[in-house]
């Protein structure tokens, strides 16, 4: 089973994973733990007193070294945080190897939540191992991020998907997932590609990889540099990709 703890002052706040969907699930089926600790738990000051103003000035306040070690001994010595993770948006950003890899690795992850401004860099230099950014803008604290990780590591699990594999999803084959449709075949007058309902399994895969080529080429040119690198394209992907490339400046000259 692998192993989360959350440092966190908001700690309710991990029910939406704890609660809901295949999180759930696998979190029944005990493919994972969740164990969350308030650092005001290990302060005993009357106003369990976390954070502080900032040196130097400025706007805000930041939380102390010191409530944050000691939440984090605390779990060191119930046996999780193998390695310690503090979200931030300075960090390194999340992607989907680094989620499979923290999948397989399976290390008990202690995951530091930081509020305010932000943790005392102290802190992060002495007890952290890696610092994870979810994106390039601001949240107002890290529980929300360390949701996003789990939720992502926990679906790469084995077993925690049923009927679904994750090597079919977004980024598995370093491209965007094709896209989906369902009932009705005619929705306000658009029809579902008359290929998906042909029940030809070959020429949908078909069809699926050259939407996937398509769409990504189209949305994240960088992803299809980076499968051709990795020798992900096929000559028939690289053929595909240059007709995308023709129709788009087709396109484009009769607008
Ligand atoms: C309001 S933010 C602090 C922002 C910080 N002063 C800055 O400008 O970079 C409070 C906390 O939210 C979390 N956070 C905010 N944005 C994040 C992101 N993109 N990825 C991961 N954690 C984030 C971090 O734990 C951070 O300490």
């Amino acid at each position: 089973m692998m192993r989360f703890d959350a440092i966190t002052l908001f700690p309710a706040m991990f029910a939406a994973v704890v609660e809901h969907g295949i999180t759930q699930r696998a979190h029944r089926e005990e493919r994972w733990s969740l164990r969350t600790w308030n650092p005001r738990d290990f302060v005993d000051d009357a106003h369990r007193t976390i954070d502080d103003r900032p040196f130097g000035g400025g706007p805000g306040m930041v939380m102390m070294a010191q409530p944050l070690a000691d939440a984090l001994a605390a779990v060191k010595k119930n046996g999780g945080g193998t390695r310690v993770i503090a979200l931030a948006p300075n960090g390194v950003r999340l992607d989907d190897v680094r989620v499979r890899h923290l999948a397989r690795a399976g290390e008990s992850l202690a995951l530091v939540c930081g509020r305010y401004e932000g943790i005392d860099q102290r802190f992060i230099d002495v007890c952290v191992d890696e610092v994870v950014s979810v994106g390039d803008f601001v949240l107002s604290g890290g529980e929300l991020a360390a949701m996003a990780l789990i939720d992502a590591v926990v679906r790469q699990l084995p077993g925690a998907l049923k009927d679904a594999s994750a090597a079919d999803e977004s980024f598995a084959a370093g491209l965007l997932d094709a896209k989906h449709y369902t009932r009705p075949e005619t929705w306000r007058g658009m029809a579902v590609p008359q290929v998906l309902l042909s029940g030809h399994h070959l020429q949908i895969a078909e069809w699926r990889r050259r939407e996937a080529l398509t769409l990504t080429a189209r949305q994240r040119p960088d992803l299809i540099e980076r499968a051709r690198a990795a020798g992900q394209l096929s000559a028939m992907d690289e053929g595909q990709l240059r007709i995308a490339v023709e129709t788009a400046a087709a396109n484009q000259a009769a607008h």
